[in-house]
């Protein structure tokens, strides 16, 4: 099967098109709801926008409206990355506190700090929306005092047209961000380091239209990886971006499975019964991502041994532990950081409900490798980042459909 484009690098690169007083063309673009979402606001802010199955054409000369639609940016908190992008095209911003899944806190203090340092201030309106503006943006110094993809993206999004030079440090070393970084390069902007700690911007005076072609999905990619080891046989997962899978890779293969690279992309072999993993701790990038957790998670309760699990991203991203509990798991949460996991031969299957993204593909996966039966509510979720798990998952061999 093929890998959609990434849900993750697709979002802040259309946000950044704002940035672009004229047309940018996107190639391998997932057919998903935060995508038709992003195209929304876009289109509300005064952008026009054109998809054609995976290629989204984006005019934003006429994105001049700073107010950012609260229906739609309370349904995804990527929505935030829109505001570096409106402070760098019309130095002002307006929007309520961004949405996203229910996986922890999520504030915002470091994009707020951000743009602060980048000479904007910061109103909070009557209606509860805050305001960020800014006469002009002026290059600065930025040290982040931990790795956030968003509030990095938002700070290189400031700092591409500003005034001068622009200097981050502690920044996100994600491949989303790397890709943001190509993308705006392609247009005209001046960044060097993307993919390390160290990021510089030299301001340029604006952007031009240009195209692109997004990268394939590392984290669907790793869901498959994980949904072949949770079901046995083999998977060629084709275009899949090995090279940003290493410590995905590492923890499949501690499992007992085989990952050969070609050009084709990632050959999956699992193991008869996948094996318990020790400790699989979650990291900002290159560890263990904290978006591949549950997956690896559900694999790990019908592994020999005992697992641990040890989240490092998010606080409440454990949610899937009682409903696989009741498939028949042994998980033991001993705080919203630490999962004890005693493999079992076999699940059973259940009713589910997935009340998130990735925590609800996983329990696809669960259901898929357990005897029986299963039954996953709330599929609006998971449509939010895969195009079509039922269809890839039949690809694979599996008897699932969507009812
Ligand atoms: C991105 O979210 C991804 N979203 C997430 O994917 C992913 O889980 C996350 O990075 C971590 O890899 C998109 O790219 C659209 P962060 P982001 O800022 O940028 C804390 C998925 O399932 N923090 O790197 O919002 C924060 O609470 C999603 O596809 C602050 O404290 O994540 C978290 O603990 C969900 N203050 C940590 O930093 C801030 O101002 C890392 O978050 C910002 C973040």
């Amino acid at each position: 099967m093929t890998v959609q484009g990434s849900k993750n690098a697709v979002l802040p690169i259309l946000a950044s098109t704002i940035l672009i007083a004229g047309k940018t063309t996107l190639r391998n673009c997932p057919d998903i709801s935060d995508v038709d979402c992003m195209c929304r606001i876009l289109q509300k802010i005064g952008a026009t926008v054109t998809k054609t199955g995976h290629e989204i054409c984006v005019d934003a000369s006429g994105a001049l409206q700073s107010r950012l639609p609260a229906e739609e940016v309370v349904r995804m908190r990527s929505s935030i990355v829109l505001t570096g992008a409106l402070l760098g095209r019309l130095g002002q911003a307006s929007f309520c506190d961004p949405g996203g899944c229910v996986i922890g806190d999520r504030p915002i203090d470091l994009h707020l700090k951000a743009f602060a340092r980048f000479g904007c201030q910061i109103r909070r309106e009557d209606d509860n929306f805050l305001t960020v503006f800014a006469k002009r943006l002026n290059g600065v110094q930025i040290r982040f005092p931990f790795s956030s993809v968003g509030a990095t993206q938002n700070a290189i999004l400031c700092a591409v047209c500003a005034k001068g030079e622009t200097v981050l440090t502690g920044c996100a070393k994600e491949p989303e961000v790397v890709s943001l970084c190509r993308f705006l390069n392609g247009a005209g902007a001046k960044i060097e380091g993307a993919g390390s700690k160290t990021i510089r911007i030299e301001g340029v005076k604006k952007l031009c239209s240009t195209e692109f072609s997004i990268d394939a999905d590392r984290i669907v990619a790793g869901t498959y990886l994980f949904g072949c080891i949770g079901c046995g046989g083999s998977v060629l997962l084709n275009q899949a971006p090995w090279s940003q899978m290493e410590a995905v890779t590492v923890a499949a293969e501690r499992m007992g499975a085989q990952c050969t690279v070609s050009e084709e992309g990632l050959f999956v072999q699992a193991p008869v019964r996948p094996k318990s993993i020790g400790h699989l701790q979650t990291g900002p990038y290159p560890e263990f991502p904290t978006d591949l957790q549950s997956a690896a998670m559900a694999v790990l309760t019908m592994a020999e041994g005992i697992s641990y699990i040890e989240e490092n991203i998010f606080e409440n991203r454990f949610r899937i532990a009682e409903p696989l509990n009741l498939m028949g798991a042994q998980i033991v949460l001993k705080d919203g950081q630490h999962a004890v996991i005693t493999g079992v031969e076999h699940l059973h299957g259940e009713q589910m409900d997935a009340c998130e993204l990735r925590g609800g593909a996983a329990l696809v996966l669960a259901g898929l490798a357990a005897e029986g039966e299963s039954f996953v509510t709330g599929q609006h979720f998971i449509e939010r980042g895969y195009e079509n798990i039922c269809r890839d998952f039949r690809e694979l061999g599996a008897r699932i459909t969507s009812v």
